[in-house]
């Protein structure tokens, strides 16, 4: 049996200089600077994302979240969906002085890793299914992030749950295991750990945070989201996306349930739809992504707040469950 223990000896607070292996996920619009610092400062691992962003909007929250915290700080980059990574690859190496890792989401990280290793930053990768997972840790990976498809935003194609996915990367591969998709508190970062993870990657919970970009109606949809409150858009066309349920992503659904061609419908996942309700808070215009677990959350708070209570919360799961005996 692995030797239990939240942030003593473990390895991804070892390999990213944090206090909790508490990572907060890239986001697409909404990863900006002063949530990645008081995710940072919570003891996490705050995030800039570069989606939805340019470059020189990149940059200026990385200098945003620099200006807020002085502990560690990563950045995003998700690979597919953008002609050239490099752009932004060379503001990673401008500031690279400014960050700790990077991650990589959805694509192939074979060209990108040995860059970033050479800058001297850390490599985190996500993946969903243990194919990848094995893939990545060859290519000489810090850290491999396992998502399921309980997640907020794009998912793999495979559609695996977390609690599947989580166990079975861990037994697959060596190196650490960051567990992320239907992640909100202390009690569902303690079971990821027990199922294998050595840490944890939470987008959703972040989003209803006071320091997150994100317009507060979209935070209050996640508020009031319940369980089925979620949908999958874009299955067929460019991979499943889970976004809240609202008038734009039921109709997109519909159309896509209607066989519309593939080039009547990719102009409904563009970033601009996503922006409308994202950052302008049309929330019945456009689309936004969220996973199963906004039926879970019931508060905007501080980001860093965020980081305390669930590590407060998993410190007494832990003691709970030490007195309990089966007979
Ligand atoms: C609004 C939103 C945008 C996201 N954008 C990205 C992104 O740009 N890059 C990425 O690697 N993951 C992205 N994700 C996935 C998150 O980083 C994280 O892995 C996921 O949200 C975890 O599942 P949860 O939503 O259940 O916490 C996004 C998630 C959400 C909710």
């Amino acid at each position: 049996m692995k030797k239990f223990n939240i942030n003593k000896n473990n390895r991804i607070c070892e390999i990213l200089g944090i206090q909790y292996p508490i990572i907060q996920g890239g986001l697409a619009y909404v990863g900006n600077g002063h949530l990645a610092a008081a995710v940072s400062e919570g003891g996490g691992f705050g995030q800039i994302g570069s989606a939805g962003r340019t470059p020189k909007g990149f940059e200026e929250e990385i200098l945003i979240a620099r200006e807020y915290t002085n502990k560690p700080l990563g950045v995003n980059i998700p690979i597919r969906g953008y002609e050239d990574n490099n752009v932004y690859l060379e503001v990673v190496n401008k500031h690279k002085n400014l960050i700790q890792g990077v991650s990589l989401g959805g694509g192939n990280p074979r060209p990108l890793i040995p860059y970033i290793q050479e800058m001297g930053l850390k490599t985190l990768v996500m993946t969903s299914t243990v194919k990848q997972a094995l893939n990545v840790e060859k290519l000489g990976a810090d850290i491999v992030i396992c998502e399921g498809y309980e997640a907020g935003g794009n998912n793999g194609a495979a559609e695996l749950t977390t609690l599947v996915l989580t166990q079975q990367v861990a037994e697959a591969i060596s190196i650490p295991v960051v567990s992320a998709g239907g992640i909100s508190n202390g009690r569902s970062m303690i079971s990821v750990m027990i199922l294998g993870a050595e840490g944890i990657q939470m987008g959703t919970r972040f989003v209803a945070t006071t320091e997150c970009e994100a317009h507060q109606n979209y935070k209050k949809k996640i508020v009031e989201a319940k369980d089925e409150d979620t949908i999958i858009m874009s299955r067929n066309i460019g991979g499943p996306r889970r976004v809240l349920k609202n008038t734009y992503s039921l109709h997109t659904q519909k159309l896509e349930s209607h066989n519309h061609p593939v080039e009547e419908l990719l102009p409904y996942l563009r970033g601009v739809h996503n922006k409308r309700a994202a950052i302008d808070g049309d929330v019945e215009g456009g689309f936004m992504g969220a996973g199963q677990v906004s039926g879970l959350i019931h508060d905007v708070v501080s980001a860093t707040q965020v980081v305390k209570q669930v590590i407060e919360e998993a410190q007494n799961v832990v003691e709970t469950f030490k007195s309990v005996q089966f007979i």
